[in-house]
């Protein structure tokens, strides 16, 4: 069984601002990419990290994975596409022969934990399809034209973070699938679950917080202050 991560760092990041693409973006002296990448490299669960860069060439990317050099798990990058899904596409198509897992990441996610990445990795394997999912903390409205229309029950709903793990299988065909709707999706379990496949949660945790705007760079850099991070214990 072998497992490959697909880190998605193609995104030019409009909603962060700036001239930078958001993975190369650095926090803590090294860049979101790099953060991701060692991250997964310390799960054992994980055999390959394949990064998705963007299409055009850029030499903060080089200059980024030239920090990775001696990560033995990694594979040469690939170029990402307009959209996210395009992105893990091209990823998905240079996978080595043998590949029996996808992990998808966002390179945007550097506080993954690696015992985290193990264990959705695990569930992947017994489940064919899963994720790593945080409860809602406030109470959730919704609304239209400012104005509530219900109240649901937030014990039912979870905030999906990566990485998402499916059989490779599993995730050529809802992709397959998706080319022919036309369906473009923020993440890759509703891919799969538009193929009717159970998607399992599996317990994330609130650190793993995506950065989206500069100050979640803020809180990210607060978060790694206290931590002493696994994959340098
Ligand atoms: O833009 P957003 O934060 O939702 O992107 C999530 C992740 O997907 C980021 O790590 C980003 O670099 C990646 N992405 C990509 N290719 C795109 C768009 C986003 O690899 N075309």
């Amino acid at each position: 069984m072998s497992v490959v991560a697909l880190v998605l760092a193609a995104g030019r990041g409009e909603r962060f601002g700036g001239d930078v693409p958001k993975g190369f973006t650095p926090l803590a002296g090294r860049s979101l990419l790099a953060h991701s990448v060692l991250a997964l490299a310390a799960s054992p669960e994980v055999q390959h990290i394949l990064p998705v860069v963007p299409a055009e060439g850029d030499a903060r990317a080089a200059a980024c994975l030239a920090e990775l050099e001696g990560v033995e798990k990694l594979l040469p990058p690939v170029g990402g596409g307009a959209e996210r899904q395009d992105s893990m596409r091209a990823g998905l198509a240079a996978v080595p022969d043998g590949t029996t897992l996808v992990a998808v990441h966002d390179a945007a996610r550097p506080l993954v934990r690696p015992s985290l990445v193990s264990d959705v990795v695990r569930a992947a394997r017994e489940h064919g399809a899963a994720l790593l999912a945080v409860p809602v903390p406030d109470t959730l409205k919704r609304a239209q034209g400012g104005v509530v229309i219900e109240t649901p029950d937030r014990s039912e709903y979870f905030r999906a973070q990566t990485p998402q793990v499916f059989r490779i299988d599993l995730l050529r065909e809802a992709l397959a699938k998706a080319e022919t709707s036309g369906a473009v999706v923020t993440d890759d379990a509703s891919l799969i679950e538009a193929l009717g496949a159970p998607v399992h949660l599996v317990p994330g945790d609130p650190e793993n917080l995506k950065i989206t705007v500069a100050s979640d760079l803020v809180a990210a850099e607060a978060l790694l202050a206290r931590r002493r991070p696994e994959w340098e214990a």
